[in-house]
Parts: C-alpha cells; sequence; structure tokens
C-alpha cells in the first residue's frame, strides 16, 4: 500500500458548529484508506494512521476537544468523536478478518509430495523401562508396590535388617551419612521393615526406588542406582517358593532367552542368602559371562521380629534386583556409564 496522505486537519470552528459535516470528510477519506488496503500490513497501517494513541488522527482532535468551553457542546462534540472511534475500530477489525481469509483461500494447496520434516520421538529410558516391566510380571504374580524414602534412618537401613553395631558389612555400603542418625539408603531394603510394620502378613510388595553409596563410577559401579526390591511373607512360605518365583521371573523377562543360575550368598537380613546370576554377552567382544542382577534369601527372623512380625508363625524372602544390571544383560551394553549419559544417539534407540 502507498503512503498514506495526511488527512486534512479539522480546525475547531467547523468542529464545532457543523460536527457532522467535519467527520463525514474522515468518513470519506477513511473509506478510501479501507478500499486500498490489500494485506495485514496495510490494516496495521491504517489502525497506527486513524486510530493510534499517540499520532493517530483521532488523537489529534482531543486538544480542540478539550479547548471547547461550553460543557454542553463539548460532550455533543465528545460523543460525536466517540462513535467514530468505535466504528473506524470495528471497521478495521472487520479488515483484518477478510484479509486473513483471502490469505487462506489464496495459499497454495497442501503439497503431499514435500518431504515432511525430521521429528523427535521421546524414548523411555532403558532402564525405567526394565523397572516398569519387572513391575508389571510381578503384579501379575500378586505383587503391589510400595515406596520408601531415599533419606533413611541408621535403624532402618542397618539396624532392623540385622546388622551388629559397627559390623565391617556396613562399610562395604559405603555410607553417605546425612548426619543426626540420617543417611542416604544403601539399598531398598529398609522398605522390607517399614512395610512390614503398616501391613499384616500375607505381604507381597516390590520397592522399586534410588540408593547411594559412597562410590566411583566404573564400567559396573554408579554412586546412585537404582534398586527393586521383593518381599513376600505368609504362613509356610519357604526358599522353595524364592527359588521358583525367581526363575519363572527370569523366564518372562528374558524370554527364555537367557540362562539363569543361584549360587551362595550372604546378607545379614537374610538366612540362607543367595544370589542369581544371568549368562549374557555384553557385546564387548569377551564373549558370554554371568552377570550377578539381584541378591536374595529367606528374611532373617531377627529382621521379622524388628518389624513386629510373629517369626514363629510366619516365614518369607526377600529379594534386591538391579534394573540397570537388567538393562545391561537385556541389550548387551558393555557399561553402565552410558546408562547415566543422556546420549540422544544411545536413547533414541530405544524408541518405541
Ligand atoms: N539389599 C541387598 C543389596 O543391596 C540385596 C538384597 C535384598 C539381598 C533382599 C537379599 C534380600 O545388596
Amino acid at each position: 500500500m502507498s503512503r498514506l496522505s495526511t488527512p486534512l486537519a479539522i480546525d475547531a470552528p467547523s468542529l464545532v458548529d457543523d460536527t457532522d459535516a467535519a467527520l463525514a470528510r474522515y468518513r470519506e477519506e477513511f473509506a478510501a484508506d479501507l478500499a486500498a488496503a490489500a494485506s495485514d500490513d496495510d490494516a496495521t497501517l491504517i489502525h497506527v494512521r486513524w486510530l493510534g494513541r499517540k499520532q493517530g488522527v483521532l488523537s489529534s482532535l482531543m486538544p480542540t476537544l478539550a479547548s471547547i468551553r461550553d460543557t454542553d457542546v463539548k460532550r455533543r462534540v465528545g460523543q460525536a468523536l466517540n462513535a467514530l472511534r468505535d466504528q473506524l475500530t470495528a471497521d478495521v477489525e472487520a479488515l483484518q478478518v477478510r484479509i486473513a481469509v483471502n490469505a487462506r483461500a489464496a495459499a497454495p494447496a497442501l503439497d503431499l509430495t514435500m518431504p515432511s520434516r525430521p521429528t523427535w520421538r521421546g524414548a523411555v529410558h532403558p532402564v525405567s523401562a526394565v523397572i516398569d516391566e519387572v513391575t508389571a510380571i510381578f503384579r501379575e504374580l500378586g505383587f503391589t508396590t510400595q515406596l520408601g524414602p531415599e533419606a533413611e534412618h541408621e535403624w532402618y537401613n542397618f539396624g532392623a535388617l540385622n546388622f551388629p553395631e559397627n559390623h565391617p558389612a556396613m562399610d562395604a555400603h559405603d555410607t553417605l551419612y546425612l548426619g543426626a542418625g540420617a543417611l542416604l539408603r544403601t539399598h531398598t531394603s529398609p522398605v522390607q521393615v517399614r512395610t512390614l510394620q503398616r501391613f499384616k502378613p500375607p505381604v507381597r510388595i516390590l520397592a522399586p526406588g534410588m540408593v547411594y553409596r559412597r562410590d566411583f563410577f566404573d564400567s559396573t559401579h554408579a554412586p546412585a542406582f537404582h534398586q527393586i526390591e521383593g518381599l513376600a511373607i505368609d504362613e509356610g512360605v519357604s526358599l522353595v517358593d524364592l527359588k521358583a518365583t525367581l526363575a519363572e521371573f527370569a523366564r518372562r523377562f528374558y524370554g527364555g532367552t537367557r540362562r539363569t543360575r543361584f549360587g551362595p550368598s550372604y546378607f545379614p537380613f537374610t538366612e540362607p542368602s543367595a544370589q542369581m546370576d544371568v549368562e549374557v554377552d555384553l557385546g564387548d567382544g569377551k564373549g558370554l559371562r554371568w552377570v550377578e542382577i539381584l541378591g536374595c534369601g529367606m528374611v532373617h527372623p531377627a529382621v521379622l521380629e524388628a518389624a513386629g512380625v510373629d517369626s514363629e508363625k510366619y516365614t518369607g524372602w526377600a529379594f534386591g534386583m538391579g534394573p540397570g544390571r537388567l538393562a545391561l544383560s537385556r541389550h548387551g551394553i558393555p557399561d553402565i556409564r552410558i546408562l547415566y549419559d543422556s546420549d540422544v544417539r544411545f536413547l533414541e534407540q530405544f524408541a518405541r
């Protein structure tokens, strides 16, 4: 649109004496502007020219209006100017709508042969996916989920779990102490005690969560990692139930593609204690090897008693597995650190 001309000025006498005729000239000029407008920018120019707060034509009449002494005349002229402003505002808005509708109608048709832009799809982190999967498998076996705090009392983390005072087993956990009897839990086993304090047996729960150890990163260790605790307590529960349940879990999790084995182990809170290993090729050229994926055992009577459960009546088992290790063994990943790198080139492989 060509540059807009400056509208004729209206002097005070003609505005006062013949308001309608004076404003009619403005309406004509405005109508000509509207007729010439072809784009959204034109509409903006018109708005600024006529309705702009500082330089707008209507604003430029305000001093004239203010100079009118007679209050009746002033009211009459003021009302006429307000009506004009309302009408111009409505016309500019209608113009903008008309331009938008025309622009859409004139746009070229959708080109279906145009290559699409690449899109990013989010992926569930492999460790989160493992936690979801393990939880789902055990849900089918009748396990519900319980959570516990990551900042934990020493008693729940060690004392109630039958760690003797100052026992070297506590060193093996490389604990991060918070002071005043608190620490960052070194395993999810404290949730066993918390759960048994809240619910009467039979109890069958899974407790996923973060645990912390004063450890450095290497290919198999991290200072903060996930665990999934399992606990089953009832009358007459035996080691056979434990082995059968974990073997069934492994069958479902690995789809029968990996060998697993049980071996003896030691934990203060289980007796007897065991571990389960899975045979995997981690893709590092070293071939098949056994990797520990969980510790387990029959819950020690002292733990049941500490949680207020009658150990004469009830028995049960527990396990603690590392979903990071499960993810490595599932996908053949040689180094646990890659799970912490947030490298999209690695993570996007898991997009489903
Ligand atoms: N809490 C043990 C660990 O962190 C694992 C475990 C859990 C072992 C339950 C036996 C029973 O190593």
